[in-house]
C-alpha cells in the first residue's frame, strides 16, 4: 500500500516513472524524525541521523531520474525554538554533513546552494556552506537548495526591505515592483517555482516553506515518517503528481 493520505491516492498504481512527465522543481519538507525516534525509543538526534541518511539517498535518486532542482527544508527559522541540546545535536549533523557534501555529490554533478540567513550559524559552519557553494558551482547536473535558518515570512520581509531600498536610492520607481521584481529578490532568484512540493509525516501544513514560489504548487502529504521515505515513494509521489491536472486559473 502506498503511504498517501486519503482513499483516492491509495490506488495501486500501474504507471511508471519513464511514462510520465517529470516535475522540474521538486521540494520537500524532511519532517518526522523526532516521531520516528520516538518510536524507536531513541533521542531525537537519532531521527536527525537517520533523516540525514534519507537526505542523502533522496538527493542522489532525483539527481539521478533526472530532476533539475531540488529544494529540501533541513531547519526553519522557528526550528530554534527547540531545545538546546537537540539544535546543538542538529549543528553538529550539519558540519558533518556538510564536510562530506563537499565531496559527496561530485560525482552526480550536483549543484549545492543554501537558501536562508546563513548569518545565524558559527563561523564554522558558514565556512562549510560557503565552501559547499563554491566547489560545486561550475557543475551541470541538478540545483540541490539545502533550506536551512529558512523561513520564507523572513524571506519576503528580506525582499521587501531591498526593494524599498532600491526605491529609496532611486535605482528604481514604485512602479517597477512586479512579480517578477519580487521573486527576484528572494533566495530562489533566477529558478523556476517548485512545481511539487511532497510533506512526508502526513501534517497537512505548509510550515513557512516557499510561501510566494508555491503559489502553483501541487502538494503530496505522505503518511511516512521522512527517515523511512525510500526510492518508491519518490516515484509514487512523481505519479501523483503527473496525474494531477495544473490548470493555473485557467479552464
Ligand atoms: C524534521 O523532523 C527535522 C527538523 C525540523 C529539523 P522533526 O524533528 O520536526 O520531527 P517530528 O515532526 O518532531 O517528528
Ligand atoms: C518543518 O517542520 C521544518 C523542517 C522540516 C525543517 P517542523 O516540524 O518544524 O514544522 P511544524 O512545527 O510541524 O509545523
Ligand atoms: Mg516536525
Amino acid at each position: 500500500m502506498l503511504p498517501f493520505l486519503k482513499g483516492k491516492n491509495n490506488e495501486k498504481q500501474n504507471i511508471a516513472l519513464q511514462d510520465v512527465q517529470l516535475p522540474e522543481h521538486v521540494g520537500i519538507i524532511m519532517d518526522g524524525n523526532g516521531r520516528w525516534a520516538k518510536k524507536r525509543g531513541l533521542p531525537r538526534s537519532a531521527g536527525h541521523r537517520a533523516g540525514a541518511k534519507t537526505f542523502r539517498t533522496i538527493t542522489k535518486y532525483c539527481s539521478n531520474i533526472g530532476i533539475k532542482y531540488l529544494t529540501v527544508y533541513a531547519f526553519s527559522t522557528e526550528n530554534w525554538k527547540r531545545p538546546q541540546d537537540e539544535v546543538n545535536a542538529l549543528m553538529g549533523l550539519f558540519k558533518s554533513y556538510l564536510e562530506e557534501a563537499i565531496s559527496d555529490f561530485k560525482d552526480e554533478d550536483i549543484v549545492v546552494r543554501f537558501i536562508g540567513d546563513r548569518t545565524a550559524f558559527s563561523p564554522e559552519l558558514q565556512e562549510l556552506i560557503n565552501e559547499n557553494e563554491r566547489c560545486s558551482a561550475d557543475r551541470t547536473g541538478m540545483v540541490l537548495n539545502i533550506a536551512m535558518n529558512y523561513g520564507s515570512r523572513d524571506e519576503i520581509v528580506r525582499a521587501v526591505k531591498n526593494i524599498a531600498q532600491q526605491v529609496e536610492d532611486k535605482k528604481i520607481t514604485v512602479d517597477d515592483i512586479n512579480d517578477n521584481l519580487i521573486s527576484n529578490n528572494l533566495y530562489t532568484a533566477g529558478q523556476p517555482d517548485p512545481d511539487l512540493i511532497i510533506r512526508p509525516s502526513g501534517e497537512y501544513r505548509i510550515s513557512n516553506f516557499l510561501l510566494w514560489q508555491s503559489a502553483y504548487t501541487e502538494y503530496v502529504i505522505m503518511d511516512v515518517l521522512w527517515p523511512d521515505f525510500t526510492t518508491d515513494m519518490m516515484d509514487s509521489a512523481i505519479i501523483e503528481y503527473a496525474k494531477r491536472n495544473r490548470r493555473f486559473g485557467g479552464v
